[in-house]
Formats: C-alpha cells, sequence, structure tokens
C-alpha cells in the first residue's frame, strides 16, 4: 500500500479501517479451514487489509490476508490474477488457493486470500543500501514490467488517486494544506516545471498496467548481497505511464540516499538493463520522480489536517524535507543527462554532434592566442593533486609562487606557453560555502593556457557574447566572458565557449550578443588578484549546456559527475590544437591496475581488492587519491611525523643535493644521530647499527646474539612477524605457520601469544601464567640439550592483533631467558617513537630494559632506514674479524631522516598528542562494545589500537568478512585502517602521530556507522 512517504502508510485509503479484525487463534482456524495449513498466527502491520503471518510447524510462513469487509470483489481478482501471472518471474508472492481451489476464500462475508513469504528484509528498514541493490532494483521493476505488458484488467483501469499521472491534480488540491511555506514553494516549482516541460510530452509515453508503488516498504531485499529478493503489494496497481513505476522506485531509493541523484540514476540503470527507456521516458524521468514525494508531501499535509498532533506524521517528513531542497537545486536537464549516462548513452544527446563538427573544422580555427598552438611550443603544465607544481600547503601556492613554478617549468621547457588541466583532479580548490560532507569539486574540466599577463585573446570562431560579468568572489574567475557558437550543416546545435579570469579591460565596452567575427582580439589575460587571485593564465572552457546558468559556469566538478560534465564541457583543445605530447598526462588508474599484473609479484598485495586506491599525495596525517579526494590515515605508522613532512622533506632533500654515501666514511650525520638515537634509550643500550630495512635489523639482531651466546635457537611469540627474508620467516609464525608457510625450524621455539582478550579471564595472573609458558619451552630446550640464543618479541604484538601484553609478562620472561643464558630482543619496529602515547618505547612501559632493541618503519618516516641498538658488551662479542657493512644502512641521507623525524617528534610533541588522541578515541570506541554484539574488543594505547570483531561472545569466533566489510566501508566514507590478527579480524588504527582530536572523532563516528550498516547485524 502507498506510503506518503518511507514510513506512513496510506494517506488516501480508499477504504477506512472498518470491521472486526480477527484474533489470531481466529485467524490460524481460517488458515486450517480453508487451506488445510496449520500454523501458529503473528500479527503484521497493516492498514487496509488485516494481515496475518502464519509459521507452519514446518517452517514454512504465509501471509493470510483478510480484506477490509469494504473492499470489492473484482479488485481483488484483478490482484489475484496478477499475482498469478507474476509469479515466474520469482519476485512476487504466490498465490495460494483454498482446498476447494479458489483464489478467495470466504469467512463468512469476508475475503480471504493466503500468500507465500519471500525472503529477505524491506528496503526501508535495511541498513545498507549501496548503488549495487539500487540498480538491482532497476532490473526487478524492469522485470515487473516487462512480465506486465501482456496483463491486463478492467479494475486497474480507473482514476486512482495515487497514480502518478494525476500528480498535478493531486497536488494542486493539497498544496494550500503545505504549512511550510518554503517548500510549498519548492513543490510549486517543481510542478510548474512539470507542467510546462513534462506534461506536454505524456500523451504519447507508453502505457499499460504497472504495479505502482515500488516503495521502499514493499521492496524486499538481501542485504548482504545487496540484491532484491522481492516487490510486494499490488493494492496500487493502475493502468497507466509505464515509466511511473520507475520514478516512483527511485523516488523512494533517493530519500534514503545520502546523493539522492546518483541513487535514482543508479535505478534508472538497472531498469534501461532489463527494460529499455526511451528518451522522452528519461527526459521526463526527473520530473516524475521529484511529483511524487511533492505527491507524498501534499498528502500527508492532508493526513496532518486531519490527524493534528501525530507525531509520526511530522517525523516521516524529515527525509522529504531534506531531500526536495537538493533535488530542487539539481537543472533536471543534469539530471536527465545524468540518467542518460547511466544508461551509456551520452549524456548530452547532442554533444557528439558539436564535437564531431569541432573535430571536423580542426585545423581552420583563428589561435586563441595569436600564434598556432599546433606549432608554438607549450610546456605541459600538470596542477593535479600528484603534481609537484602544487604545494600541499596551501599557504604556498599564492599566484605569486605558481607563477614562479610555473615559470621556471617554461624556462625549462624554452616555451612561453603553458597548457593543461582539461579533466584534471586538483587540490587547490576550497569554496567555504560548499557544505561540509558533501563531495567536493576538485575536477578542472577547462583548459588552462598560462601567458603573460596582457596577452591578447583572438575568437577561435565566430560567434556572439552570450554574457560577461566579473565574478570577483576570490578564486572565482574575475572578469569572465561567454561566447555563445553554432555548428554548421544539417541538425545545427548551439554551444558556447568560456574564457575566465580576463584582464578587467576585457569586459569594457561588451555587449550581449555583440557578434565577434573569428579571428577578432575580444579579451586579454589578467592577473592577480583581480582575475579571481589566480595564477597569470586564460581558463577555456566548452560548453554544450549552459544549464540556465548565463554566464559563470562551474569551472570545477565532481569526480561522481565526471562523465556528465565531460559531455557538458568537451575537451577545449578541440578548438586550440595543442600537441598531445605538451599536455599532462595522467596514467589512469585501469592502466596502472594493468601494468602491475603484468610486472608486480601477485602476492604484492594491494588493500581494498577489486576497488583499489591510487594514491598521488600525502600530507600530515591525509593521503589523497587521483580524484583529489582526501583520506584520513589511521593506518600507516611509518609516516610517523606526517607524510611529507616539510622539515624531513627539506632535510633529506638538501643532504641529497650535497652528499649520500656510506659508513665508511666518517661522517657527522651518523655519529650525531647515534648520540642523539642513544640518549633516547636506557645508558646501557649505547651501540647502534642502521640497516635499510626492519627486516635487515632483525637479521642483524639475531646474528648479535649468536654471537653474544654462541648459541643459535630463539624463542619467538606465536602470530609474530619480524620480516620477510628466509631467516624471519623461520622466525615469523605469522609466516610459516600461515598459507604455504613451511612451518618452524629445529632452532625456532613458538610459545602462546599472551592475548588476555583470547584468554577470557582464564588465570588470575596472566602474565605470570603466560611467562611460565615461555619457561616451560626453556625447560623443555634444555632438556633437549640445546642452547638459548635469545627471545625475540614484538613489545606490543601488531600483527598479532594490536596486543597489550599482560602486566609483569616481560619482565617474567626476560629474567627467565637470561638465566637459560639468552639475549632478549625487542622489535620495536611498530611501537617505537612514542606511539603508545604512555612512554617513548613500548619495552618501558613493562619496566625492562632489552639487551637488543630492533627499530625501523616509523624511524625515519618513510625514508628506508632501520637501526639495532645494543649494549657494548653485544656489540663487542660481534666485532669478532667479520667486517659489517650495509650499503643503504646509515647512508648520510638516511642519518639526516632519522634525525629530522626524532627531532620533529619532539619539537611537536607527538608522544603526548598521541596520549591525547588515543584516549579520544578509546573513549569513543569502548562504547561501541555496548552498542554492538559484534564488538568484542576494544584495546591499546595512544594510536597502536585495535577493535577486535567476534560473531559469537561466548566462543569468540572471529569475524575477518565483518571486518573487512566495516574496513571498506569505512574507505568508501574517507578513513583508511586495516584489519590484522591471526584471524584477520582485529581492525587496526595505527594512523600517522599527528592525528587530530578531529580526525579521531571521524573514524570514531565512521567506523560506528560502518557498523551500523553491518548485513544482519546484531
Ligand atoms: C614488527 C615488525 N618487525 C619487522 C618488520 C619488517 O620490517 P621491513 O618491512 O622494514 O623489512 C615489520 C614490518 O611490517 C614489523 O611489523
Amino acid at each position: 500500500m502507498t506510503r506518503s512517504t518511507g514510513n506512513i502508510d496510506s494517506a488516501h485509503s480508499l477504504l477506512g479501517r472498518s470491521g472486526a479484525r480477527l484474533s489470531l487463534p481466529e485467524a490460524s482456524a481460517v488458515a486450517e479451514r480453508l487451506y488445510h495449513v496449520r500454523a501458529m498466527a503473528f500479527d503484521l502491520p497493516s492498514e487496509r487489509d488485516q494481515n496475518v503471518l502464519l509459521e507452519s510447524g514446518s517452517g514454512e510462513r504465509f501471509v493470510l490476508k483478510l480484506a477490509n469487509p469494504a473492499e470489492r470483489r473484482e479488485v481483488l481478482e484483478a490482484e489475484c490474477a496478477v499475482m498469478l501471472h507474476l509469479e515466474p518471474t520469482g519476485l512476487t508472492p504466490r498465490l495460494i488457493h483454498t482446498v476447494e481451489g479458489s483464489a478467495i476464500g470466504m469467512h463468512g462475508p469476508q475475503f480471504v486470500r493466503l500468500i507465500s513469504v519471500l525472503p529477505g528484509t524491506t528496503y526501508g528498514t535495511a541498513r545498507l543500501h549501496t548503488n549495487a541493490v539500487r540498480r538491482d532494483l532497476g532490473r526487478a521493476v524492469g522485470r515487473l514490467g516487462r512480465a506486465l505488458t501482456s496483463f491486463d484488467h478492467p479494475a486497474f483501469h480507473r482514476d486512482f488517486y495515487w497514480d502518478l499521472a494525476n500528480a498535478e491534480r493531486v497536488i494542486g488540491t493539497y498544496l494550500p494544506l503545505v504549512a511550510d511555506a518554503a517548500l510549498a514553494q519548492r513543490i510549486a516549482a517543481f510542478v510548474a516545471y512539470h507542467r510546462a516541460h513534462v506534461a506536454p510530452m505524456l500523451p504519447d509515453f507508453r502505457r499499460g498496467v504497472i504495479h505502482g508503488d515500488a516503495n521502499d516498504y514493499n521492496v524486499l531485499i538481501d542485504e548482504a548481497r545487496q540484491s532484491v529478493t522481492g516487490i510486494l503489494d499490488f493494492g496500487d496497481m493502475v493502468y497507466s505511464h509505464i515509466v511511473n513505476d520507475v520514478a516512483i522506485a527511485m523516488a523512494y531509493v533517493a530519500l534514503s540516499a545520502a546523493d539522492p541523484l546518483a541513487a535514482a540514476a543508479a535505478v534508472v540503470a538497472g531498469h534501461h538493463e532489463t527494460r529499455p527507456l526511451t528518451e522522452p521516458e528519461l527526459q521526463a524521468l526527473f520530473s516524475l520522480m521529484c511529483m511524487r514525494l511533492c505527491m507524498s508531501v501534499c498528502v500527508a499535509a492532508k493526513q496532518t489536517a486531519e490527524r493534528p498532533g501525530d507525531d509520526y506524521l511530522r517525523i516521516s517528513q524529515g527525509p522529504l524535507a531534506r531531500t526536495l531542497p537538493i533535488l530542487a537545486a539539481i537543472h533536471p536537464r543534469f539530471a536527465h543527462y545524468t540518467f542518460r549516462d547511466a544508461c551509456g548513452l551520452p549524456p548530452v544527446p547532442y554533444a557528439p554532434r558539436v564535437t564531431a563538427w569541432l573535430a571536423e573544422q580542426s585545423g581552420r580555427f583563428a589561435p586563441l592566442i595569436g600564434r598556432d598552438l599546433r606549432t608554438t611550443p607549450v610546456a605541459p603544465i600538470d596542477l593535479s593533486a600528484g603534481s609537484a607544481l602544487v604545494s600541499s600547503e596551501p599557504s604556498e601556492n599564492t599566484p605569486a609562487e605558481l607563477d614562479r613554478r610555473i615559470q621556471r617549468r617554461l624556462a625549462e621547457r624554452g616555451a612561453t606557453v603553458g597548457a593543461g588541466g582539461y579533466d584534471e583532479a586538483r587540490l587547490i580548490y576550497a569554496w567555504p560555502s560548499e557544505p561540509t560532507g558533501t563531495e567536493p569539486r576538485t575536477i578542472h574540466i577547462g583548459l588552462d593556457l598560462s601567458l603573460a599577463p596582457g596577452s591578447p585573446l583572438h575568437a577561435p570562431l565566430d560567434g556572439v557574447v552570450h554574457g560577461f560579468e566579473n565574478a570577483a568572489a576570490h578564486h572565482d574567475y574575475g572578469p569572465v566572458i561567454v561566447l555563445r557558437h553554432r555548428t554548421e550543416g544539417p541538425d545545427s546545435v548551439e554551444f558556447y565557449s568560456l574564457y575566465g579570469h580576463l584582464s578587467c579591460d576585457s569586459l569594457e565596452g561588451l555587449r550581449v550578443g555583440q557578434p565577434i567575427a573569428k579571428g577578432a582580439v575580444f579579451a586579454r589575460v589578467g592577473s592577480a588578484p583581480s582575475n579571481g587571485d589566480w595564477w597569470t593564465h586564460v581558463h577555456v572552457q566548452l560548453v554544450t549546456d549552459l544549464l540556465d546558468v548565463p554566464c559563470n559556469v562551474d569551472g570545477v566538478v565532481r569526480a561522481s559527475q565526471r562523465r556528465v560534465w565531460k559531455s557538458l564541457c568537451p575537451d577545449p583543445n578541440l578548438i586550440l590544437g595543442i600537441r598531445m605530447e605538451e599536455l599532462p598526462h595522467q596514467v589512469p588508474t585501469s592502466a596502472i591496475v594493468a601494468a602491475r599484473h603484468a610486472h608486480i609479484g601477485g602476492n604484492v598485495r594491494v588493500s581494498y581488492g577489486a576497488n583499489p586506491l591510487n594514491i598521488v599525495r600525502g600530507y600530515k596525517q591525509y593521503l589523497y587519491d587521483d580524484a583529489a579526494h582526501r583520506f584520513i590515515d589511521a593506518y600507516n605508522n611509518v609516516a610517523h611525523v606526517g607524510h611529507c613532512h616539510p622539515r624531513v622533506v627539506r632535510a633529506v632533500g638538501d643532504q641529497l643535493a650535497v652528499l649520500n654515501t656510506n659508513t665508511r666514511y666518517l661522517q657527522e650525520q651518523l655519529t650525531a644521530y647515534a648520540e642523539q638515537l642513544t640518549a633516547m634509550l636506557p645508558a646501557s643500550l649505547s651501540v647502534c647499527y642502521f640497516t635499510a630495512s626492519g627486516s635487515e635489523a632483525n637479521e642483524l639482531a639475531l646474528r648479535l646474539a649468536r654471537a653474544r651466546t654462541g648459541a643459535r635457537d630463539v624463542i619467538v611469540m606465536d602470530s609474530a612477524y619480524h620480516g620477510h627474508t628466509t631467516t624471519l620467516i623461520d622466525i615469523s609464525p605469522y609466516k610459516h605457520a600461515g598459507p604455504d608457510g613451511e612451518g618452524a625450524p629445529d632452532w625456532v621455539h613458538r610459545s602462546p601469544l599472551p592475548d588476555i582478550y583470547r584468554a577470557r579471564g582464564a588465570h588470575a595472573d596472566p602474565g605470570s601464567w603466560f611467562a611460565s609458558r615461555v619457561g616451560e619451552v626453556i625447560a623443555d630446550l634444555a632438556a633437549k640439550g640445546r642452547r638459548l640464543s635469545g627471545y625475540i618479541a614484538e613489545t606490543c604484538p601488531s600483527v598479532g592483533g594490536q596486543i597489550m601484553l599482560p602486566k609483569g609478562f616481560l619482565a617474567d620472561v626476560y629474567a627467565r631467558v637470561r638465566a637459560a643464558g639468552g639475549v632478549c630482543i625487542a622489535d620495536e619496529i611498530q611501537t617505537g617513537f612514542g606511539r603508545l602515547g604512555t612512554h617513548f618505547w613500548a619495552f618501558e612501559a613493562h619496566d625492562v630494559t632489552p639487551d637488543i632493541v630492533v627499530l625501523g618503519k616509523p624511524i625515519a618516516n618513510g625514508y628506508p632506514m632501520g637501526a639495532v641498538i645494543t649494549t657494548r658488551a653485544i656489540a663487542e662479542s660481534f666485532d669478532n674479524g667479520m667486517e659489517f657493512f650495509s650499503t643503504f644502512g646509515g647512508s648520510t641521507a638516511a642519518c639526516v631522516a632519522g634525525r629530522m623525524t626524532l627531532q620533529v617528534t619532539l619539537d611537536e610533541e607527538l608522544q603526548r598528542s598521541a596520549l591525547l588522541v588515543g584516549e579520544r578515541l578509546l573513549s569513543g570506541l569502548k562504547p561501541l562494545m555496548g552498542e554492538f554484539e559484534i564488538v568484542g574488543d576494544v584495546r591499546g594505547s595512544g594510536l597502536f589500537l585495535g577493535v577486535e570483531l567476534v560473531r559469537d561472545r561466548h566462543t569468540l569466533e572471529p569475524a575477518p568478512d565483518e571486518a573487512t566489510f566495516v574496513v571498506d566501508r569505512m574507505r568508501q566514507r574517507g578513513v583508511l585502517v586495516g584489519t590484522d590478527g591471526p584471524y584477520h579480524n582485529v581492525i587496526k588504527i595505527r594512523g600517522p602521530m599527528p592525528l587530530s582530536l578531529a580526525d579521531a572523532d571521524q573514524v570514531v563516528d565512521t567506523l560506528t556507522r560502518a557498523l551500523r550498516e553491518l548485513p544482519g547485524r546484531r
């Protein structure tokens, strides 16, 4: 039954509810008598009919529909007929006949029907709606529609209130009752558009019997698969325009979507796949879907007038009040183009004609700058998100700075003209008026020519002045002119060329309608600040449809609407003729994926599976993809002081420009760094070795231990990971006990991972219990006559699942190991440099001093580097005649990178910041254990946190798929985290140290939203 919004019942029921409702036992008795179905009965919410859910002993489920006594038999018969007709689609409930073979049974004077229950959740109650399910809804409506083409019934040829064909009439009647004046005005505007542009087309539209009410509570979906399982309710069937079915589905889908247009377009796409829409239908769809929503508002207003004070009505109007202004801001032609794009058609129908004509004219345009760009040397000017011409620091992208960098690039190329920017994703735009949370506009849809200020611009082809203005807002066009042109020949169409960032005098004496002859100088290039405060250039844009904007057409658009905008604004190079090799070139993500398949080993994994990220820039705690979309990096601990920290970048760059050599020469950088680093460690750890990676450092640590003890055997922790080399795989159960692992060699002995969450409080003193297990391994070794070289463990096991070691454990273990003659190696590769917030090194939290500390990852903010720091005694044992040399370890630039990373960590008090931000994260994450059954544990310290997901709080069955789902959904909302742990069910939060309190709130909010969307969550 039609709902005036997603969740209120019919505003206009032809029949009010009347007649006594049956008790549940009575309903059971009716089912048994009429259908021989013995079942328990449960009430279902319903308004017009009484619906009762029946569950038989064998688990079969039915709905018994007891018709409203005022219902006409003819209508019910029609509904039964349509159900029988649609049964082969598999999308609609099965009608069960009475034992006497009737579609309609009788209970006294009351009509009764029995139908099967379809699987799935209603779209309206489901928590996750992706475009996949929206597309499938379009398909399902299309399939139903196709089946209905061979169906008709006189009862459906009716003047039905909810028929979308009557929208104007219904809205006209009840609009005066809409109390919200602004909303009423909007609705009036929708109606006016509909009357002028859509109503005249309707008489020619295809007609037939339609379902008429694919609202979100009449559509069933499989939430996990994001597919449609059924369509219910045949109470609103009517002979009408067949396009109305998809329009109604789109309307309700749009209501629950953050981007209503994209959501509606997904429905159109699916529908077009199964039942192609005609061009006039595609043109009308947006208005029809808006009219359906307007009808809902008006009918609800009528209900409110009848039932004042009904809170339910008020609440249910929320989505409409939110969505209609969004839809009102969309130009209906833009929506039309978006729907065409969704159907795989050229978005602007005549754009191919414009581009084909322009291509034909190639070589005949007058040169815009007075010199032929096909022969003038042009330098590509790449201002994309990944270009070094742009600074990550907005204050460094002033017009003067950009001009300086561009001039340098031109000089390098021996060019006086720079060009680029069409379809380029840029970071340099920020519009304060744009609402936060919406997709930022990043795609530059014009082409920029960097020229000397005052350079004359010649009209490339005949035209007239269509519009001009001084768009003086900061970072707008400044002076801008739009010329109107026309293609020649049959099917001639108008199009436009736009020129922005001009000199102010370009507008003097100009008048709309003024002819501008091909080749005539009509404007000059402006400069900052009057050109919108940009670097010196002219922005050239072609436009096939101005969408009723007089002049100031968007030059930068959203990446999600890229294809539509490229059709609205084709490549300006069609009239400029710059050689392709002189324009910047971005490698498409698809090409990178293909090259990766061709040339990179398959097990060099990429995150986010089939939908990997193409990251082109990092700054502070943020990463940016090739669409210039920002992500909070809550995962990567290597960029310790923030991605591309300017002090580190400058220090390393400066050093690379002077010297980068190895440890065979005296270099102050090496010793100064060693002094600084050891000053941060306990006094006994005084000798450093530098390497090029964490793996190399752990390898060296093992050699040091062997040199010191003369023994080889080591004890490791289950699930540990210490590096990728052959020896380190041997000591890493995470690898050697994982897929294709060969197990531990005889010199490697495993001890249990001290995971107190999974130990479930079984031990009163887990620290000493787990330490005793290490003791047992030591005893076992001794019993076998083997000697212990060392014990190696991460101080907070990371791939083990972000584990915090129990109190007392490490001190106990170290004592046992030392008693057995071994040395204690702390792998601090993940946890060093203040990450835990409470301590600079994780081992400090356990009141122990290791014999060897291994550092890596964050040590040099991404410059390849590892370090081993040990005692003088161990170093002396190792200094046994064989030289130690690592070509890149301790190189000049690496030491500079390490020094500056350490200095910034201290200067910016990042340990303290990690503590505060970590506390904020924990205070947001811990309550999730109360809200979501699946969140079994939240643990960690500072910016080293884990959220463990389990399917069952008693068995602790891991929830790896759910964890992956959450990580994927968080990425969709701009937050990067990862999964880890032996069961891949721990969400790992561990980003760069500058993560802020606001970032922490966003991480928590995004994680919470993702958990809410988990299909079938408890
Ligand atoms: C704890 C630990 N040790 C060692 C390594 C190896 O470091 P690298 O990848 O720099 O060789 C890693 C890397 O992930 C690690 O997490």
